[in-house]
């Protein structure tokens, strides 16, 4: 091996991959935008608007997510998602010494001689909260309950004084960070979820904009399974009134959500079948989307639900033949 050779095989180089993940969202061809859904929009976007953080809080299925894309995408600036996890550190959210760079020069081309050079710089990889305070992104902290309270301290003083706090950041003018005049955040999250979350600190929540979500009204629910799965207006407003009729049933007022009804709404398109109360596959779709343990109701150590489910198609067909024809009674009166 010649001298430089041997030079070049001892040089090592740690490299830190640099993570670029913003993303410029956009509504689909399926997202449905009803008075419901603008309404909860525009108050979002009044309140991002001046600069306060907004916190879409509710129960599964009631489009938090969506809607945080939906007015983030509105802002017209790339946007950073982060998931809540219960394994997060303050670290994950704002970066790290996550690598270093070495070199090392060994240099014994006369043998007699050996001069070692090393040389180390600590490497820091921000990570996507930091990102997006530099960048001036929208940040989407989806399920933010998740990770626990002290990894989310760094948001206190970002949200309040604007300023990200990088204690362990080494060089430059390392240490504190001006947020950038366009970053917000939008967060989302379940009160009622009892798996896998976290309290809050108090001044976190104080920081945040809380707007409530309940279930979606009528309209929006039948507009999003129709969107979702091509099925006509007349079969999928049946399967959203089966739904809406159980969700007032049982222990849990919540379920079956919106994704019950996308799901039946799916399953009898691609069946080709109807929501008539003699076709089997919307009687069996129904029984095992709708059958879940959302009603915790039992009697004689069984669950009453299927049985329930049947009662409730039965409901909802029967109240729209009986629309159906006092409609057509009146009609008919209006023509004579
Ligand atoms: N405006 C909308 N247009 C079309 N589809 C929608 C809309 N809002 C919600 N959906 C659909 O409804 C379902 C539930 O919405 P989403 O996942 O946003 O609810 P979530 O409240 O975040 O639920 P979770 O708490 O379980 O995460 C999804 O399939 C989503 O695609
Ligand atoms: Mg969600």
């Amino acid at each position: 091996m010649s001298g430089e050779q041997r030079k070049r095989a001892a040089v090592a180089v740690v490299k830190v991959e640099s993570r670029d993940d913003q993303v410029m969202p956009e509504a689909g061809p399926e997202f449905v935008d009803t008075a419901y859904v603008q309404d909860l929009s525009k108050r979002a976007l009044a309140y991002l608007a001046v600069g306060y953080p907004v916190h879409f809080a509710g129960p599964a299925g009631t489009g938090k997510t969506t809607l945080a894309f939906h007015v983030a995408a509105q802002r017209g600036r790339p946007v950073v998602l982060i998931h809540g996890d219960d394994e997060f550190a303050g670290s994950d959210l704002v970066g790290r010494q996550s690598g270093y760079r070495k070199q090392k020069l060994i240099d014994n081309y006369i043998r007699s001689v050996l001069k070692t050079e090393e040389s180390m710089n600590l490497t820091w990889s921000d990570n996507r909260l930091t990102m997006a305070c530099k960048g001036g992104y929208t940040l989407i902290y989806d399920e933010f309950t998740r990770s626990r309270p002290e990894a989310n301290n760094a948001l206190l003083s970002i949200l309040e004084e604007r300023i990200l706090n990088l204690p362990q950041m080494s060089g430059g003018d390392a240490g504190y960070l001006d947020v950038h005049p366009e970053f917000r955040a939008i967060f989302t999250s379940n009160p009622e979820e009892y798996a896998g979350v976290h309290k809050t600190q108090d001044a976190l929540m104080d920081r945040l904009i809380t707007v409530g979500l309940g279930h979606f009204d009528r309209e929006t629910e039948v507009q999003i399974a129709m969107a979702k799965s091509g099925l006509s207006r007349l079969d999928t407003e049946i399967i959203v009134d089966v739904v809406r009729e159980l969700r007032g049933f049982g222990v849990n007022n919540h379920r079956p959500t919106i994704r019950a009804c996308i799901a039946i709404a799916k399953i009898l398109a691609h069946q080709g079948a109807r929501a008539h109360k003699d076709d089997p596959v919307f009687q069996w779709a129904c029984r095992d989307v709708l059958n879940t343990d959302s009603a915790k109701v039992t009697r004689g150590g069984q669950s009453v639900m299927g049985e329930k489910v049947g009662e409730v198609i039965d409901t909802v067909l029967d109240s729209r033949r009986q629309t159906t024809l006092r409609v057509g009674e009146v009609r008919s009166r209006a023509k004579e």
